[in-house]
């Protein structure tokens, strides 16, 4: 590794518990609270548990040390990480900085949305009909898939909103900025969605909820797509693989134990979206049995659970709708901001050390380009049908793929013994080879999966979103991550060898 004599001392964080709390906060965010519930629904409700505590064991936290160990023993963003690991690897540092841009533009929109829901909440602005106006009223989205300019206020203020408020959080610093935001806000957001939680499980017809969240249907375990969607959600919930926790890991001090907080941060992440999981389906339960239904008759399936059936059960609810209402969107709202910076920070961070530009300017510089194209993309009437396509791509051909090529690499070029021995000579909890194993059997799954997921969205389409939408946002999208990211990979390094 080369010394970067002219380059600005890293940043750091100022311990082990901001570092943690900054881990847990990037971790716990919309893919807890707004994604885990539908994908868990869309998946087959109580079937999905399964393979996602199967992927939070085989992949999600042997993973998490992966990252953990290139960030720490390599102290770099993505991609300079990446090539310190083997010069050949920076364009998986430079890939996960893609992913980043794409799923920032779109993660933005949903706080956004979660904001203006905090403030309907107080006096059910939504009505009587909450899909209707979600859909209708609040993103006034128009039938066409495309990208129009027909911008929505009450869509693009709150956005304008989010972008204000991460810049100036990013603008701050590593300790000052993501440390001491995410300590003050993970308490806060804990303690809010614990008492909404406890309050959903004492609404009637809880049980009724969670008996479908818990019962399993084998019969669906044996669909690919089942075991994708738990390996995409660990990986997107647990930010593993698309170089947050790289990023996060370099700031921590050289002698830090790092399986030991990898636990912490994998377990806490993983029992906060259970919980979740838990709150929405007893909320759903509640919903069901006040109308006279089935479980699966009252939610609708799809990103807009949360915006729908929430409004819908606080409108059935006798008293305290309106505080349950501001805790579960205001939730959202926080844990979204926790995650949006360490997203963003990953791409300042990989600027930062590309350009030696310092902190303001560099998040200047990542930020504004990227808040247009989120408030063109997503302030609009078509931002809806972008942001499925978006999302369902970057994270199954985006985040599943570059984390099977990278660690095919990985386990090739024997690099994971060199970063098991550096998680070891720090951390108190040893990896030993069978560490080693599962990372290479989880690799191989991986590479099933993804290749049957390709097949079976190059063969029905997604959602029945029209061909050239798919083919330009979605696989279009998905080969420019790749294609950009080796141009990027060829650009020299000040300083590097
Ligand atoms: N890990 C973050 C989330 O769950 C990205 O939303």
């Amino acid at each position: 590794m080369s010394q970067q004599s002219n380059a600005p001392q890293r940043e750091s964080f100022s311990g082990r518990r901001a570092f943690i709390f900054a881990a847990i906060g990037s971790a716990v965010g919309l893919g807890n609270i707004w994604r885990f519930p539908y994908v868990t629904y869309d998946n087959g409700g109580g079937a999905f548990i399964v393979p996602y505590l199967i992927a939070l064991l085989t992949a999600g936290i042997p993973i998490l040390f992966v990252d953990y160990a290139i960030g720490h023993k390599y102290r770099g963003s993505a991609p300079l990480a990446f090539r310190r690991l083997n010069r050949k690897f920076e364009i998986f540092g430079w890939w996960q900085v893609l992913i980043n841009v794409i799923i920032a533009i779109y993660y933005a929109v949903i706080i956004g949305w979660a904001a203006s829901y905090t403030y309907f909440s107080l006096n059910n602005a939504w009505g009587k009909d909450p899909k209707a106006f979600f859909f209708g009223e609040y993103l006034k989205m128009s039938s066409d898939v495309g990208v129009g300019l027909d911008f929505v206020a009450g869509v693009l203020l709150p956005l304008i909103g989010v972008w204000v408020v991460v810049i100036a959080l990013l603008g701050t610093g590593v300790q000052k900025g993501i440390g001491k935001v995410s300590m003050i806000l993970m308490p806060l957001l804990t303690a809010m969605f614990a008492i909404l939680v406890v309050y959903s499980l004492f609404l009637p017809g809880a049980t009724k909820g969670l008996d479908a969240l818990f019962t399993p249907n084998w019969s669906k375990l044996a669909e690919p797509s089942v075991w994708i969607a738990a390996y995409g959600q660990i990986f997107f919930s647990l930010s593993i693989c698309f170089g947050i926790m790289i990023t996060y890991a370099s700031y921590l001090k050289p002698k830090s134990d790092l399986s030991g907080t990898g636990l912490v941060v994998g377990f806490a992440n993983s029992s906060f979206e259970i919980l979740a999981g838990v709150g929405v389906f007893a909320a759903l339960g509640f919903m069901a049995q006040s109308m006279g239904k089935e479980v699966s008759e009252v939610a609708t399936s799809g990103i807009g659970l949360a915006f729908i059936a929430f409004p819908t059960i606080i409108d059935q609810m006798p008293v305290g709708g309106a505080l349950i209402g501001v805790l579960f969107f205001g939730s959202l709202l926080f844990a979204g901001i926790t995650s949006l910076i360490s997203i963003l920070e990953v791409i300042i961070a990989a600027v930062q050390d590309k350009t030696y530009l310092p902190r303001v300017p560099a998040t200047l510089l990542v930020c504004v380009p990227l808040s247009l194209v989120s408030i063109v993309l997503f302030g609009t009437t078509t931002g809806l049908a972008m942001l499925d396509v978006l999302d369902k791509f970057v994270n199954s051909f985006g985040i599943v793929a570059v984390a099977f090529v990278s660690l095919v690499c990985m386990v090739f070029s024997g690099c994971l013994k060199t970063l098991s021995d550096h998680v070891n000579s720090v951390s108190s909890l040893k990896l030993g080879k069978g560490w080693q194993c599962v990372v290479v059997l989880t690799t191989i799954l991986l590479g099933y999966m993804l290749i049957s997921e390709i097949i079976k969205i190059a063969q029905n389409g997604y959602d029945s979103y029209p061909t050239w939408f798919l083919n330009t946002f979605g696989w279009g999208m998905a080969i420019a991550l790749v294609v950009v990211a080796a141009a990027l990979s060829l650009s020299k390094w000040k300083q590097e060898k």
